[in-house]
């Protein structure tokens, strides 16, 4: 990588000075200044970020593995970028934008990393975008090698994101262009040295998202508020192949928008206009702000499969004998509707009604005041234990309820996956009463009655009690690994 990447710089350098196009347009220097002024704020981010957050922090919130790795490698891209793009303007004689100062808006992880998303979806928004504006072909080369690193991070954050959203989620990429790019970069710039290159760029009024948050599919209510009060008539998603017009009610400054079919997957775009034509610098009157939308392939909405979700929260309180009402709910708050579970043709089926955890809270010895909250992966120790809330429905009084552990084979499992390693065996407790997403391993709910140990092993199914269900109910059982067993589980949707 690092060798062509110098090749590409001396090509570069020796590429000045930059060609111009009409005075009304914008020059390759501006280009690479906008350019830059996106990779300053990005930098800044990832500097901010890893000042702020440790590693520990991100393996707490279920980021574990080569994620903080490659979170330091991507900062490290990011601040080769400003150096790339500073040193190539530098070399053709042009002034080079410096860093501003910037409020990102983000105090906790989860809006870090949230947010990390939007910024790599918008790089990349803005590369493809600014393409066709490049003269000099060695300027489009190198914007070219940018953007496809820039398409890799957002790839990367999408797939990290809770829950994950699909890496690839459309075919093609949305350009964006100038304005509308730094419309959204400038909501987190406070100011910038004075001595900076203007830029030939202005940006519209903001949109907040005020609801929903996460991904939305269509058919979905977006509830809007403008920085400034406008006169909006029109609204409209921008994809890669053009401008959808969306229902629009409201005024002055709170909309709601209906996100139309015509939506594109992924990281979208929405502007409002002040007239009912297709989007322009022209008609534009705020906007764009960032609307996730759903890949329906991909997490939100499960197409039925071979192995469904049920198989994947490994556990289920199950009341026979009612015959199958199977409204299985996430245990996720889940800001999309969920499918039902369809009919499984997989070992360990379960027979008469069945309900999946409705909280899967982590607690651990080694950070006991940590409230972990509801988590998709969770891991299994001697030290890290798991919570399982179960809402047992009204309807369930007289029954009896049983708790089945469902441990399929690996590759039965589709989109959830586990890792099993060490030896040991798996203990569950009924605890006296029900969890929250505040609980942590001081303030967990005591162990009220040992419901049995197991050694599992893949293809089997644990069912450690049954009884009389406790109808209209919350129930919480805490599961934890004896010895050096350790049994890590991902938790799809
Ligand atoms: C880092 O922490 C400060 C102080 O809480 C906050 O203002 C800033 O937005 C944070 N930066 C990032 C990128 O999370
Ligand atoms: C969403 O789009 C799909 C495919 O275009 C369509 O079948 C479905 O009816 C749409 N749903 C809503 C609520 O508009």
């Amino acid at each position: 990588m690092r060798p062509s990447f110098v090749t590409l710089f001396a090509v570069l350098t020796a590429a000045a000075p930059f060609d111009k196009r009409q005075a009304t347009t914008i020059t390759d220097a501006q280009i690479l200044n906008y350019a830059l002024t996106l990779e300053h704020l990005e930098a800044t981010f990832y500097q901010e970020g890893l000042a702020n957050f440790t590693q520990q922090d991100f393996e707490d919130a279920g980021l574990g593995g080569l994620f903080y790795n490659n979170l330091k490698e991507i900062a490290h891209d990011e601040t080769t970028h400003v150096s790339f793009l500073t040193g190539a303007l530098q070399a053709a004689g042009a002034p080079a934008t410096a860093a501003c100062d910037y409020a990102f808006g983000t105090t906790t992880l989860a809006e870090f990393v949230t947010v990390a998303n939007v910024l790599e979806g918008v790089g990349v928004s803005a590369y493809l975008g600014a393409a066709a504006s490049i003269v000099n072909k060695d300027y489009l080369t190198a914007a070219g090698s940018i953007l496809t690193v820039e398409a890799r991070h957002s790839a990367f954050w999408r797939e990290n994101q809770s829950p994950p959203q699909s890496p690839f989620p459309s075919p093609f990429d949305i350009p964006l262009d100038f304005n509308e790019v730094y419309s959204l970069a400038v909501q987190f710039i406070t100011s910038c040295p004075k001595s900076n290159p203007p830029l030939p760029v202005k940006a519209f009024p903001a949109i907040t998202l005020t609801s929903p948050s996460g991904e939305v599919v269509n058919g979905t209510t977006l509830e809007l508020t403008v920085a400034e009060s406008v006169m909006a008539a029109g609204a409209y998603f921008i994809t890669s192949t053009g401008s959808v017009a969306a229902p629009l009610m409201g005024s002055g400054t709170k909309y709601s928008v209906t996100v139309p079919s015509g939506a594109q997957a992924g990281q979208e775009y929405l502007v409002l206009t002040k007239d009912m034509n297709a989007p322009t610098d022209e008609n534009i009157v705020a906007g764009p702000v960032v609307i996730m939308v759903a890949d329906n392939d991909y997490g939100v909405t499960v197409p039925p499969t071979p192995c469904p979700s049920e198989t994947a929260p490994p556990m289920s309180s199950q009341a026979p004998p009612p015959p199958m009402s199977s409204k299985a709910s996430p245990p996720l708050p889940a800001t999309t509707t969920m499918p039902a579970p369809p009919a499984t043709t997989c070992p360990g089926e379960l027979t008469g009604a069945y309900q999946t955890p409705h909280l899967i809270v982590p607690i651990k010895s080694t950070s006991p005041n940590q409230a972990y909250g509801t988590q998709y992966t969770a891991t299994i120790t001697e030290t890290e234990c798991v919570i399982f809330n179960f809402d047992i429905p009204a309807s369930y009084a007289g029954k009896t309820c049983e708790y089945n552990f469902l441990f399929p084979e690996q590759s039965m499992l589709e989109t959830s996956s586990y890792t099993l390693s060490g030896s040991g065996s798996l203990d569950m407790w009924a605890l006296s009463s029900a969890a929250d997403q505040s609980t942590s391993w001081n303030n967990a709910p005591a162990k009220a009655s040992h419901l049995g140990g197991w050694s599992p092993s893949p293809g089997s199914k644990w069912s450690p009690w049954s009884g009389s269900c406790a109808a209209g109910t919350a129930v919480s059982v805490e599961m934890c690994a004896s010895e050096s067993l350790s049994f890590t589980f991902f938790e799809d949707t």
